[in-house]
């Protein structure tokens, strides 16, 4: 072997074997973090911040993956690959719980439930919100913390001024009884769609217009394809982040008390910017001259509260009659 064609062999070994051990004792815990939306949106910008606290404050130990924009599952599939273990931790819409049996998270999807975020927080951080997570153990499934997105908003290619103007139009709504049953209320249809297919399907026409928070529908371009955006306000997205329960039980204490520390800080951050999110988020759809934004009067609003509350009633056994009695005590809604 020529001297130039030995060094040229002797490099890549010296190389491996310096870093072999180091690499092999110090393998990272990798956490991959599926979810549906923007990396521009709450939910986008709070898992960007768990990453990067939950990687220094574990001095890399750590590893957090985040997969945004349905890259690696759309909703509908995102909680059984969390089940699986094909992904460690997701932050599903409070409405994805449904779905899986745990009926009583759809109480977060009931009309005119909540006026803002102080509402809605009494019950995340009180005994609803414990007794919810509670619920999910038998699921395989660990809550860790509810983010916040924001109130929803409505979107059509004809202006949405009162109830009625909802007749006939095929309405985009996530997998829920609740929200099947709100636009059925105002005469609408509603169609279960993936958030990722929705843009597509307005612009194809498959579905005449949706629901869903203005963070959401501008960083997904919604706007271009709807020519009328109603400030509705009439229902609240918001999370739970959560985690595959047999790793988070298996992760080395010190490791998981780091990481509960960094999800509490993501918490705060993710709530304290969701508010500023969703109006940047109208202006933009309102400045981008491609859909008109109507604000309700206060009799507009009052009819399509009018028309929507008797889905309360309607799904007053499905949610549970104490679980909802306890929301109505929190935030003081009166029904
Ligand atoms: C939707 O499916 O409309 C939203 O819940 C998506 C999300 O995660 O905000």
């Amino acid at each position: 072997m020529s001297p130039m064609k030995a060094m040229l062999f002797a490099i890549p070994l010296a190389v491996t074997t310096l870093l072999a051990p180091t690499a092999s004792a110090q393998q990272p815990i990798v956490i991959k973090f599926s979810h549906v939306v923007a990396i521009d949106t709450p939910k986008g910008k709070g898992a960007e911040r768990f990453k990067q606290l939950a990687e220094e404050r574990t001095k890399g130990r750590v590893k957090v993956e985040v997969y945004p924009n349905s890259s690696l599952f759309k909703d509908g599939e995102e909680m059984e690959a969390l089940q699986l273990g094909s992904v460690q931790m997701l932050a599903p819409s409070l409405a994805k719980f449904g779905p899986l049996g745990v009926r009583e998270f759809e109480v977060f999807d009931l009309p005119f439930m909540f006026d803002d975020y102080a509402q809605l927080h009494k019950v995340t951080e009180g005994p609803v919100g414990q007794m919810l997570f509670k619920k999910l153990d038998s699921k395989g499934i660990v809550g860790l913390a509810y983010w916040d997105n924001g109130l929803k908003v409505m979107s059509a290619n004809k202006p949405l001024r009162m109830p009625d103007d909802m007749r006939g139009l095929k309405m985009r709504i996530q997998s829920s009884k609740v929200l099947g049953d709100q636009m059925r209320a105002v005469g609408a249809i509603p169609q279960v769609m993936a958030f990722s297919e929705v843009y597509q399907a307005m612009q194809t026409g498959v579905v005449d217009g949706s629901e869903n928070t203005p963070s959401n529908m501008f960083t997904q371009k919604h706007h271009e394809v709807q020519k009328y955006t109603t400030v509705t306000n009439h229902g609240y997205i918001g999370y739970a982040v959560i985690a595959n329960k047999k790793f988070w039980d298996a992760l080395p204490a010190d490791i998981r008390t780091t990481l509960e520390g960094a999800m509490n800080d993501a918490t705060k951050y993710a709530n304290e910017i969701a508010q500023k999110e969703n109006d940047d988020a109208l202006e933009g759809i309102r400045k981008s001259g491609k859909s008109e934004v109507i604000v309700l009067t206060d009799t507009q609003k009052a009819a399509w509260k009018k028309a929507m509350l008797p889905v309360h009633k309607e799904n007053e056994a499905r949610v549970g009659k104490d679980t909802l009695q306890e929301v109505y005590k929190q935030t003081g809604f009166k029904p």
